[in-house]
């Protein structure tokens, strides 16, 4: 039997991946789409301004919106929420949730820093979900949360690298302008340019990473001890986060080796063998003009995968420094593809 589930944010760019990702799964049943009040009553079909990928899939057309009522949705036996709601509404709505004993698997940041709340990219901390204990002493349900979409990319490729010492990490970002939401930034101001900041971006690519790759002791995170400094801005692409990372090792090895570790890395969730898992977290390419967002963003197999590998390129060493860049789908890895994934890793290890 399907779990029944809502889709938070359910118009936005975020919940529409969500909502293709969740309109055929086999563990989780779309049971509600809800939204602001500006979109509630509508047709799910006819209300969208901007279509992901350009329609919407049969099953969900004739969906009517709904505002969010989660006394009503947890009457309903959803057991599962995915939210996709901006941090200033999603803080409450989610503790509300949890309160009533529904499994939220979130995307934004209000809870990120929660100390009993899990921020995870499961290849990278899958076992951080144990903080899901902590959390059900206190109420019925959960919050786990995944992260800023940049680290989601970065923290997959700094975890093979960690056996080699990771002291320092340095990365720039060039992010895709569906990453702000929609509509996101004004065209006039990022067609033909670049924005070199983002407001509150870099702190969060910092604090994340060092938390995810971190260590879980007596119910506590322990941050990962490397340093990292990061320069984000925002360039004119649709999707995929380009970002060059430049990460100082106690051992470099070659990069032939390099090379090898990373595309011979496998997680908890290609152990698995979860729906969402792709077969390879990382793809390596040997060509020195990928990856590119238009060629490389939706990379990933099986099918209901794609999207949430990670793609490197252009690995270089000098001395102990070694630099990369790689490449992560913002609303799918970096979004909802990894909450799809943590909740089938929740109910693979029975938090759900
Ligand atoms: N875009 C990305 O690449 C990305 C990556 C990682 C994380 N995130 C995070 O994911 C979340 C969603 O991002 P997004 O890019 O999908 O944003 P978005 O396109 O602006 O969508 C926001 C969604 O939230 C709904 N909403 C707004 N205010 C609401 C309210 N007061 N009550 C109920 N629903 C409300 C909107 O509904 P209406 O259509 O009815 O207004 C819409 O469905 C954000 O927290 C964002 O930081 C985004």
């Amino acid at each position: 039997l399907r779990k029944k589930i809502a889709v938070l944010g359910a118009t936005g760019l975020v919940g529409q991946q969500f909502a293709w990702m969740l309109a055929d799964h086999p563990y989780f049943e779309i049971e509600a789409l809800a939204a602001s009040d500006r979109s509630a009553g509508k047709r799910y079909g006819a209300r969208l301004e901007h279509v992901v990928g350009g329609t919407v899939p049969g099953k969900l057309r004739e969906f009517v919106v709904e505002s969010i009522d989660p006394k009503s949705l947890a009457k309903r036996g959803v057991e599962i929420a995915f939210s996709a709601l901006p941090s200033e509404t999603a803080g409450s709505i989610e503790t509300e949730l949890a309160n009533l004993g529904i499994a939220v698997f979130t995307n934004a940041s209000a809870h990120r820093m929660d100390p009993d709340v899990p921020v995870i990219i499961p290849e990278a901390n899958a076992e951080h979900i144990a903080l899901v204990d902590s959390q059900r002493k206190r109420r019925p349900g959960f919050i786990v949360a995944d992260s800023n979409c940049s680290v989601s990319g970065l923290v997959i490729a700094l975890k093979p690298l960690m056996q080699f010492g990771l002291k320092d990490v340095t990365i720039t970002t060039y992010q895709a302008v569906s990453g702000a939401g929609y509509p996101g930034e004004a065209s006039l101001d990022v067609i033909g340019n670049i924005i070199p900041f983002i407001e509150n971006e870099e702190g969060k690519v910092e604090k994340e990473t060092r938390r995810i790759l971190g260590t879980l002791s007596k119910g506590r995170i322990r941050d990962a001890s490397f340093d990292i400094n990061a320069t984000c801005a925002r360039v004119p692409v649709h999707y995929g986060h380009l970002e060059s990372v430049v990460a100082e090792l106690e051992t470099c090895p070659d990069p032939r080796e390099i090379v090898q570790t990373l595309r011979k890395f496998r997680g908890v969730p290609q152990k698995l063998l979860l729906p969402t898992a792709p077969l390879e977290p990382l793809i390596v390419k040997d060509d020195e003009y990928r990856p590119q967002p238009l060629l490389d963003s939706c990379a990933g197999t099986p099918e209901r995968a794609a999207g949430m590998s990670v793609t490197v390129g252009r690995i270089a060493k000098k001395g102990r420094k070694l630099r990369f860049i790689l490449l992560v789908h913002n609303t799918i890895r970096g979004a909802a593809g990894t909450s799809i994934l943590n909740a089938e890793l929740a109910l693979k290890q029975k938090y759900l």
